[in-house]
């Protein structure tokens, strides 16, 4: 997501072929989208082979405890790729018992800093190692295009791990002024075993997000993976274990919500709890720590994040960075400018230029060199991402481009783009979570502020305008986590990241990560004859 590595994956040298709204095929299974649907050729064999299937738990993998498994698909054909190992309760009562037993008398926590930060190193170093394998299997799994994952995802994870390898020896409490005669210091302490569940947007990413602070913190984590992408996180995983992780310390447990994830949830034994995906499993992960032993849980949930465009914006800079804020990752993200407000004065010329980038969007098989948009990740999503169109064209806005799906085969859908839109129609207000622009109109900043903010979301925003005090005024209004001001999505380690109101609680990332995974201990001692205060 560093803005250098995405330019360089957005073609602008190939002339429009299609004009029309006709698909138009450059050859080698790489089209030019149109409104004309066509079949896509034959998908390219993955350069990989599936090696781990099965549970991690304490340093092994093993079959689930009911002996299940569940296919996870390739979302190019909705073939199988896989049989997995299918976790459930007490898959998770066996790698919480692994997890403790690591925590309470293993080697983790009581391990140097600098040894536990020597591990995470070396684990970054094999990771980038394998980058082009690990890539290729993400790419197979959640129908990313491939140069996303290995030029950009991959070395994403590698810079998160290192960059909390680097905090495991500077995490430290305080000494305290105490108004008697006591010596008050604080202690940084580890939370003890972590529960952990991720999506299947950004399964490595999320994996980095979520264990690289964890482990840095001297915890121990049980991580249940998304149903739709567990194989990635298996293979890390025992690149994990290569680089020296003690048995125990990290337990993968691929399976499904209710069961696996509700179960990691709910056990007693459990210290913390932290998840990312939609709201409104969110609200049960919640709900479940507040039956079970009240675990604190920090939620990273859904958005419908604005994208302003002023009057005096670089137009074309904006329209650029609004399609790649809509379109990154087929739209599946959590994050995504899904609200493109612009400003009267120029929303003719950027709703033109909106339209002709996205019927110049490269929608093909993601293992293909220069392709920006693969399938969708499932038959719901791709469902629901329909459905939501087809609420478009009935509320009343105006389908510029797209709406239908590419191909007979597969979850491919052509980039959409949509105007006229009004803030109460569903499409303006829902997370659609696909490759569906709405461009809204705006005129002035008061009334832009009030439309953006009035969202149940509030996870981020993006400003384009050229003034400072414009961009100083939106800045501080803005109710969301994160304002990319004439940028977007820069997702650096150090930069926290995290939503108000209903995307979520916490932020990860950065210095501010840390303190998801940290119990804080005052402890006070009673000084005699002390020579100060
Ligand atoms: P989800 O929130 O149900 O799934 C995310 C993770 O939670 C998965 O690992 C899943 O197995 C787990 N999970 C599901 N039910 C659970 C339960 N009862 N207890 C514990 N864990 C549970 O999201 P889903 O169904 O994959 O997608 C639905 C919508 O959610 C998407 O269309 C999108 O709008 C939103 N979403 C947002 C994400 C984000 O990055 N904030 C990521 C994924 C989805
Ligand atoms: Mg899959």
């Amino acid at each position: 997501m560093a803005s250098r590595r995405i330019s360089s994956l957005v073609p602008r040298s190939l002339p429009l072929l299609s004009r029309g709204g006709k698909q138009s095929y450059l050859g080698k299974g790489i089209y030019r989208y149109s409104t004309a649907t066509a079949a896509l050729e034959e998908p390219i064999k993955p350069p990989v082979s599936i090696q781990y299937d099965k549970l991690l738990i304490n340093g092994r993998f093993v079959d689930a405890a009911s002996g299940k498994t569940f296919p996870t698909l390739d979302p190019r054909t909705g073939e199988v790729i896989a049989h997995v190992a299918e976790g459930d309760a007490e898959d998770i009562n066996r790698a919480v018992a692994a997890a403790r037993k690591a925590f309470d008398e293993g080697p983790w926590p009581k391990m140097t800093a600098y040894e536990r930060q020597k591990i995470m190193l070396r684990f970054a170093d094999l990771v980038e190692k394998h980058n082009d394998e690990i890539a290729a299997l993400e790419t197979w799994d959640s129908g990313k295009p491939y140069e996303q994952c290995a030029n950009i995802e991959i070395p994403m994870f590698v810079r998160l791990f290192r960059y909390y390898a680097g905090w495991t020896d500077k995490i430290h409490g305080l000494t305290i002024p105490g108004d008697g005669p006591h010596h008050v210091q604080t202690l940084h302490e580890p939370i003890g075993v972590v529960g952990q569940i991720i999506p299947w947007n950004f399964p490595l990413v999320m994996y980095a997000w979520k264990v690289g602070p964890a482990l840095a913190c001297g915890n121990t984590v049980i991580l249940k993976t998304a149903e739709q992408t567990p194989l990635s996180a298996l293979l890390v995983s025992k690149l994990f274990h290569e680089a020296g992780l003690p048995d125990g310390v990290l337990n993968i447990v691929p399976g499904f919500g209710p069961t696996a994830g509700g179960a990691l949830c709910r056990h007693m034994d459990v210290d913390k709890i932290a998840f990312t995906g939609s709201t409104e499993t969110g609200k049960i992960v919640l709900e479940l720590s507040a039956k079970s032993n009240l675990k604190p849980v920090t939620l990273e949930l859904g958005g419908k994040s604005p994208f302003i465009v002023c009057e005096d914006a670089d137009v074309d800079k904006a329209v650029e960075l609004a399609h790649f804020a809509l379109f990154f990752n087929q739209g599946q993200c959590c994050c995504a400018g899904s609200r493109t407000f612009v400003h009267e004065k120029v929303y003719d010329e950027f709703l033109e230029k909106a339209k002709a980038r996205a019927l110049k969007r490269i929608v093909g098989d993601p293992f293909k060199s220069g392709i920006e948009q693969g399938p969708q990740i499932d038959t719901e999503q791709f469902e629901k991402i329909l459905k939501y169109i087809r609420s478009g064209q009935e509320s009343g806005a105006t389908l510029e481009t797209g709406g239908n799906r590419i191909g007979t085969k597969g979850y491919y859908v052509q980039p959409t783009v949509f105007s006229n839109v009004k803030d109460d129609m569903l499409i303006a207000k829902d997370e659609i979570f696909g490759p569906v622009q709405t461009v809204l109109k705006f005129n002035e900043l008061d009334d832009v502020i009030r439309r953006a903010n009035n969202s149940q979301y509030g996870l981020a925003a993006g400003v384009f305008t050229q003034n400072l005090d414009t961009a100083n005024t939106l800045s501080r209004a803005l109710r969301v986590g994160t304002v990319w001001i004439n940028c977007f999505d820069t997702f650096d380690a150090t930069i926290p990241f995290g939503g108000y109101k209903m995307s979520g609680i916490g932020r990860e990332k950065g210095e501010y990560g840390l303190k998801n995974y940290l119990q804080v201990k005052a402890v006070v001692t009673a000084l005699k004859n002390p020579a100060w205060l």
